[in-house]
């Protein structure tokens, strides 16, 4: 096995992580985290990562996690920051200015690499300032679902009453009686094997799940990371 080494990077809507991961997928350096740039637009962004890069060391190579739909290293969608991201080449920016090859994926995606076991469909929800989702058949992603912008109920979206703003708007106790109600549902339309829910809120969770259903911790969204080179 080779031991190159990749820098994983999440970026979120509220923080921006990193830390270093070694060719078994296992962190090498201590994760760090900054406030998202306000407003959180394409260059702020890159350049925040790139004073976070130095407290990193060396690395061959770089993977990120991005909170929108990204094809190719270019984003195509980013609801919950700020600017001109569609159509940007955020692997071509990283590339650029970190000087190594990189690639970008979705974050609830990377997150969910970092997750799952391999074995028939596996869903993965992640909690933050949006709502992520990601859906693997034995171990092969179906990139970019995006469950969080589909009408959940009274006209609003998974997003609006599960992520960060409905947490704030609806409180605690709802807010889990929410969850609870959307894991009953995608439940019934994906019957999958296991759920995994992760991102920064999934620990506060206080909600009796069901056997196929568990908690990962917010750091599977950066060990993920070395899913992306594997071909
Ligand atoms: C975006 C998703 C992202 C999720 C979590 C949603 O608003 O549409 O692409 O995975 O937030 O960051």
């Amino acid at each position: 096995m080779s031991d190159q080494k990749t820098l994983a990077i999440d970026v979120g809507g509220t923080g921006l992580k990193m830390l270093v991961l070694d060719a078994t997928g296992e962190p090498v350096t201590e994760r760090t985290r900054v406030e998202t740039p306000r407003p959180a637009e394409p260059e702020p962004v890159v350049s925040a990562l790139l004073t976070m890069d130095d407290a990193h060391g060396d690395y061959d190579r770089i993977s990120c996690g991005f909170p929108g739909v990204v094809v190719d290293g270019v984003v195509q969608t980013a609801p919950n920051l700020d600017g001109h991201w569609p159509g940007f080449d955020l692997g071509a920016a990283l590339r650029e200015r970190f000087g190594k090859p990189a690639r970008v994926a979705n974050d609830a995606d990377v997150q969910g690499y970092g997750a799952i076991e391999g074995k028939g469909v596996e869903l993965v929800l992640t909690l933050g300032t949006g709502m992520g989702s990601a859906l693997f058949v034995d171990g092969r992603l179906v990139p970019n679902l995006e469950l969080g912008h589909h009408p959940f109920k009274d006209g609003k979206t998974y997003e609006e009453w599960i992520g960060k703003a409905g947490r704030e708007e609806y409180g605690k106790k709802r807010w889990n009686e929410n969850v609870g109600e959307a894991i009953a549902r995608l439940a019934h339309l994906f019957n999958y094997r296991h759920l995994y829910i992760g991102g920064g809120n999934a620990k506060k969770l206080k909600l009796e799940l069901p056997d196929n259903v568990s908690v990962v911790a917010n750091r599977a969204g950066l060990l993920g990371g070395i899913a992306l080179w594997r071909d």
